[in-house]
């Protein structure tokens, strides 16, 4: 069974993904992570986002995996070409550099054709923002979570701090938030929009929990339908 859960950045997709996964015991796969870290290896190999070719060949051949830490069920751990990106792939740089890379075609061909492979090991939560609408079209359940702009940042504000990556400023965290929907929702190769037959969440004055149960309860009906 395949759970895609989409919607904008710091709607809470991570936190619910992972929980949901834990809840059923599926596997979740985060595949903002894997965009943001083919930004990673263009900045680090000096290729322009200007340049196609080069991304799309980096999408093509640098292997992402994901890796779980002993004592833990679900992955966490990052890494494009065997390089631990897991915490350099989330810094106000890797932000910025992410919209025009995942908006390249050919970057997001290689990556659907990747995650298409991981969800059909398994039973997978996959988050992202073409999921149900794209990657996999036919998934069981298909969730659109959502969360206002402002409570969007202030949600990424305290996760940079709970992850001792030092403070961020809310308006710039805002803006950038208020750009990245922007350009997420308006590029031409899969925009950012919730699938026809997707359940529309707002998680903005919603306990998460009831975010989580809400998901598990459309799983278990699919499950035994
Ligand atoms: O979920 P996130 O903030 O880590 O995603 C990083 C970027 O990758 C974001 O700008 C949108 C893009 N992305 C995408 O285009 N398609 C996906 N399936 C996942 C993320």
């Amino acid at each position: 069974m395949i759970i895609a859960i989409d919607g904008p950045s710091g709607a809470g997709k991570s936190t619910v993904a992972k929980a949901v996964a834990k809840q059923l015991g599926f596997s979740c796969l985060d595949t903002g992570a894997m965009y943001r870290s083919i930004a990673w290896k263009a900045i680090d190999e000096g290729v322009s986002f200007e340049d196609s070719e080069n991304l799309g060949r980096i999408a093509r051949e640098c292997p992402i995996e994901f890796g779980i830490e002993p004592g833990e069920v679900l992955p966490r751990k990052v890494y494009i070409s065997s390089i631990d990106v897991t915490d350099a792939i989330r810094t106000a740089e890797i932000d910025k550099a992410v919209s025009p890379v995942s908006a390249e075609p050919l970057v997001r061909r290689a990556l659907v054709d990747q995650q298409r492979r991981i969800g059909e090991t398994g039973n997978y939560v996959v988050e992202g923002r073409d999921i149900g609408t794209v990657v996999f079209p036919q998934a069981e359940v298909k969730v659109f979570l959502t969360a206002s702009p402002e409570e969007r940042a202030h949600r990424r504000v305290r996760q940079n701090a709970d992850r001792g990556l030092g403070s961020i400023d809310y308006d710039e965290v805002l803006a950038d938030i208020i750009r990245r929907d922007k350009v997420d929702s308006s590029r031409s190769d899969s925009p950012l929009k919730p699938a026809e037959d997707s359940v529309s969440i707002d998680s903005t004055s919603t306990y998460i929990e009831d975010v989580i149960d809400r998901i598990c309860q459309l799983a278990n009906e699919r499950m035994d339908a």
